[in-house]
């Protein structure tokens, strides 16, 4: 009979001695054959268990008459309290065999030498784009956000584009299909200005650093995938003057007290009068010098119109500069695609702060 097996109920009469003796060493002979805990565990089921022989035996006692009962009752009392100690005896065993087992699986060499793990580092476009966003929180500016897949109003028409703007080409912009939905991965994060506007009560000063996209091809100075930040401020007299200000005191806090700025006029369809701002970059690779940074603007008012915004009441300056073409002067990275390469080795010389 395998040690799982369960003898018929009522097959063993309480006052078959040898019968329970036969039970009692059926019994033993599991406990002495289980080799782990779990073979343990259903040997006692069989042979200790409400249905093992053993027990119904003991239950069928009280069917008997008093003086058999005296004498069933010490046969059984006697047989199970074998069985009892030779199944702890058992489990005492194999925990010890476990224990034994565990400690040598476990075993851990502390004189090994040690296989130094890596600790990683921040990536230094993040570690900037939380400079510049605790620079302008420092102002009392907000940060907003909007997402990378953008309706082609809130991208284009909204800002002012018209639409035969050359900036809307296929060759730009990564649009989505189905054409009909007018879907693209926005290619700049000035759609996040018109999204701040309409959701955001006034006065507004919002900053939204963010992923862009555009059609480029890969090379030392091109990614189609980068990083932007947007400066919108919208209050009431809001002029250049505060502009100028803001952008001098920003640019100040990124390249030190010597830094200064320039704006030279350009053209952008949502802001009017436009500029490109240029930086002083007293600690240039080259030299102290004017780099390119960014363009800038009082915002058009047909874009705060777009927005339900009262130009006659409202103005406001806008910015957007690129996050990877800011660490790349500013930290002298000679080429952008070591930026996305994703080798900490990179990231790690920059270390927390930049
Ligand atoms: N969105 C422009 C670009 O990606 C940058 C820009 C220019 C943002 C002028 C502005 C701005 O907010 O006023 O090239």
């Amino acid at each position: 009979m395998s040690s799982t097996e369960v003898a018929g109920s009522g097959a063993l009469d309480p006052l078959d001695e040898a019968g329970v003796n036969a039970a009692v060493e059926n019994a033993l002979a599991a406990f002495t054959q289980a080799s782990s805990l779990e073979e343990l565990k259903e040997a006692r089921l069989a042979h200790v268990g409400d249905k093992s022989p053993l027990s119904l035996a003991n239950r069928g006692i009280g069917a008997l008459d008093k003086t058999q009962k005296a004498a069933a009752g010490k046969i059984l009392g006697a047989s199970r309290g074998r069985v009892a100690k030779a199944l702890a005896a058992r489990t005492e065993e194999l925990e010890a065999e476990d224990a034994a087992r565990i400690l040598v699986e476990e075993a851990v060499d502390v004189t090994a030498a040690p296989r130094r793990r890596r600790a990683g580092a921040r990536h230094p476009l993040s570690t900037l784009q939380e400079r510049v966003s605790d620079i302008f929180v420092g102002m009392g500016w907000e940060i907003a956000e909007g997402p990378e897949l953008e309706s082609e109003w809130f991208n284009f028409d909204a800002l002012n584009f018209k639409p035969d703007h050359p900036a809307r080409e296929m060759q730009d912009t990564f649009f989505v299909e189905p054409p009909q939905a007018h879907l693209l991965l926005r290619t700049h994060t000035s759609p996040v200005q018109v999204r701040s506007m309409l959701e955001r009560d006034l006065p507004i000063y919002v900053l939204c650093p963010g992923k862009v996209f555009r059609t480029d091809e890969l090379d030392a100075t091109h990614t189609p995938v980068f990083h932007q930040f947007e400066g919108l401020a919208i209050d009431k007299k809001l002029s250049m003057a505060d502009l100028r200000g803001t952008l001098e005191h920003f640019a100040r806090q990124m390249f030190g007290a010597e830094a200064q700025i320039r704006l030279r006029p350009n053209y952008f369809p949502f802001t009017e009068p436009s500029a490109e701002l240029d930086i002083w970059h007293p600690g240039a690779k080259g030299g102290p010098q004017w780099i390119e940074w960014g363009g800038c603007g009082m915002v058009n008012p047909n874009v705060l119109r777009a927005a339900g915004i009262d130009p006659e009441e409202y103005s406001g300056f806008a910015f957007g500069m690129g996050i990877e073409r800011t660490l790349m002067f500013r930290n002298e990275v000679g080429d952008m695609r070591d930026m996305i390469e994703g080798d900490v080795r990179f990231s790690e010389h920059f270390g927390m702060e930049i």
